[in-house]
């Protein structure tokens, strides 16, 4: 229980020292939230969307799950993305990946997780099978994840571009702009490597009309 004790008190100070430096930090943002930034990035708990971007509350909304995927029957992120681009109006989505994630690596990997992170990690198997020319050339199992860690990113930011939400908006605000990025445990550089923006071409099949 330490560490729960540890981080209340955290909290209490922080707080504290909020106010302090800012008096009107709570009452203002308690009344409303626009971020311009909607962050989908990993689980893992050495990439935090604020700290590495310095950003502040109120400025980035959120979604993380275990490798940073897109998928278009995951009701959970579905509503965060309808919610952010109808009613918060955000700018740009992030999908933030980072090297080295063992999610990634699992998912290349033959090890049984049973039912359900099978089922998750399945969706990076199908990646991988999507560049298996690429990257079964390369050798080095580190350096094969961390390039399947930046093609996956560029498959999530795709996926987004194939769901209604993002078209309509597209058509009819001409946002958000689209970003695929890799953040490195190493030094806590971010990479960008992908972006598409609104009127970017989509793999015609998954083209919605009257939208
Ligand atoms: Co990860």
């Amino acid at each position: 229980m330490e560490v729960i004790k540890k981080i209340l008190a955290n909290n209490q100070s922080w707080a504290q020292q909020t106010a302090k430096d800012d008096p009107d930090f709570f009452t203002a943002l308690a009344k409303v939230q626009t971020p311009e930034i909607l962050w989908i990035g990993c689980s893992d708990s050495r990439v935090p969307a604020d700290r590495i971007t310095g950003t502040q509350p109120g400025e980035i909304f959120v979604h993380r799950n275990i490798a940073n995927l897109v998928i278009h029957t995951d009701v959970n992120l579905l509503s965060v993305l309808d919610y952010a681009v109808k009613q918060l109006n955000i700018k740009h989505i992030i999908v933030c990946g980072h090297y080295g994630c063992g999610g990634v690596a699992a998912a290349l990997s033959n090890h049984n997780f049973d039912l359900v992170l099978n089922m998750w990690l399945r969706q990076i198997k199908d990646v991988y099978m999507l560049y298996e020319d690429e990257l079964k050339q390369i050798e080095d199992e580190h350096k094969k994840t961390d390039r399947l860690v930046e093609l996956n990113v560029v498959e999530q930011v795709k996926h987004l571009a194939k769901t209604s939400i993002i078209q309509r908006a597209w058509k009819h605000k001409q946002t958000p702009h689209l970003h695929g990025w890799v953040y490195s445990l190493k030094d806590g550089i971010i990479h960008p490597i992908f972006e598409m923006h609104p009127g970017a071409e989509i793999d015609p099949l998954y083209v919605y009309d009257d939208i």
